[in-house]
């Protein structure tokens, strides 16, 4: 049925679609769902306490026996910079005194939690299908004894020299992550986001520098995405911001609102979230301080001060203080069910292949 199997065989799935791992927008409901549909359901761990990853990847095991994705951010824990926080904090006073916060309230941590040997003891210990990585990889040492665990190893690519790196250091497969996608973008050698590759034109040119298999990401929501990016060589595509239009993602009404709202269709990268660039829907604090600015924190530090402001306007309705994290393609998905996106697009990706 799919002409291009390395992708099917590597995982042991039935359909090329593996649902992107969502920090903060997806749980095991997604996974067990898009996993028991035929493609790779992916679980985030960026955003959980070792304890919830563990009841998660308990809930998977018991749900589904199909291959699953467990995914880690593995960024470098930041160097605390008391002044840069200050001066950041500082810029934001004006938001919180309109918002009736006291900003001289201590700023309450942000944590995205990276890679390490209690993370490295749940893969051991649930023996994922596949571990994914984004912002590189972890140390060797880790890295390899994920593969003992017996688990195949992605991570995104941003440039082309990012896909050399992670197949020189065994990656199984490159997600080769277009300009397009929403999210973070998983970049690691460089930090420069006007020289990052749109999807077109990345997916083509990592395919002709490695060897591993690629699947494409970034701005692909519907079949004729798909099928674009098995024409320019891709075996497999990962796709996030369709998936949030899904019961299954665990986004606030906030986000799914503005997700399906007309302002869907700008977005932007911009770090002011947690420092480091991210594609979101353009939103009142982007467009005032950012998108991008010079002197956010580091990542992931550049939250905590957004924290507060978040937490008193969401609830009221505001989605002026919060990431909206979308892909360019936002506009195109629709409202299904994460089985059902995952089979639905799979069949349409087959009738088009077969028209032909
Ligand atoms: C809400 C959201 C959260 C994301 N969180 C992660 C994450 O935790 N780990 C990761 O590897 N990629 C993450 N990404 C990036 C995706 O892996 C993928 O590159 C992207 O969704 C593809 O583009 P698309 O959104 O246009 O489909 C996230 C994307 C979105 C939209």
């Amino acid at each position: 049925m799919w002409k291009d199997r390395r992708v099917l065989d590597l995982f042991g799935i039935e359909r090329p679609i593996i649902q992107a791992p969502m920090a903060g927008a997806n749980l095991s409901d997604m996974v067990i769902a898009v996993s028991e549909a035929g493609g790779l359901g992916s679980l985030p761990c960026a955003l959980l306490s070792h304890d919830k990853a563990r009841e998660e990847l308990s809930r998977i095991r018991q749900a589904t026996s199909k291959p699953v994705n467990v995914n880690f951010f593995c960024h470098r824990a930041p160097i605390v910079d008391a002044g840069r926080e200050a001066a950041w904090k500082q810029r934001l006073r004006g938001y919180y005194l309109e918002l009736g916060l006291d900003p001289d309230r201590p700023t309450p941590p942000s944590t995205r939690a990276p890679f390490d040997e209690t993370f490295l003891g749940l893969v051991e210990e649930f023996r994922p299908e596949v571990v994914s990585f984004h912002f590189g990889l972890p140390q060797p040492d880790l890295l390899n004894r994920v593969k003992d665990a017996g688990a195949k190893v992605m991570s995104s690519a941003t440039t082309v020299e990012e896909a050399r790196w992670l197949e020189r250091e065994g990656c199984d497969a490159i997600i080769a992550q277009g300009f397009e996608a929403g999210g973070h973008r998983g970049l690691f050698l460089t930090d420069e986001i006007t020289t990052q590759v749109g999807t077109l034109a990345l997916v083509p040119q990592v395919v002709d520098t490695v060897k591993v298999p690629v699947i494409a990401a970034g701005g692909i929501a519907d079949a004729r995405g798909i099928v674009a990016a098995f024409a320019l060589g891709a075996s497999a595509v990962q796709i996030g911001t369709a998936y949030l239009f899904t019961p299954e993602a665990t986004i606030s009404p906030v986000h799914r609102e503005a997700l399906k709202s007309a302002g869907a269709e700008k977005t932007a990268l911009t770090n002011v979230f947690t420092g480091r660039p991210a594609r979101g829907i353009l939103n009142r604090i982007m467009r005032e301080i950012g998108p991008i600015a010079s002197d956010a924190p580091a990542f992931p530090l550049a939250g905590g001060a957004l924290a507060p402001l978040r937490q008193k306007s969401e609830p009221l309705g505001s989605g002026d203080f919060m990431s909206l994290w979308s892909g360019q393609a936002a506009p195109l998905a629709r409202e299904m069910s994460a089985g059902e996106l995952t089979k639905t697009l799979a069949e349409e990706v087959l009738a088009r292949l077969s028209s032909r």
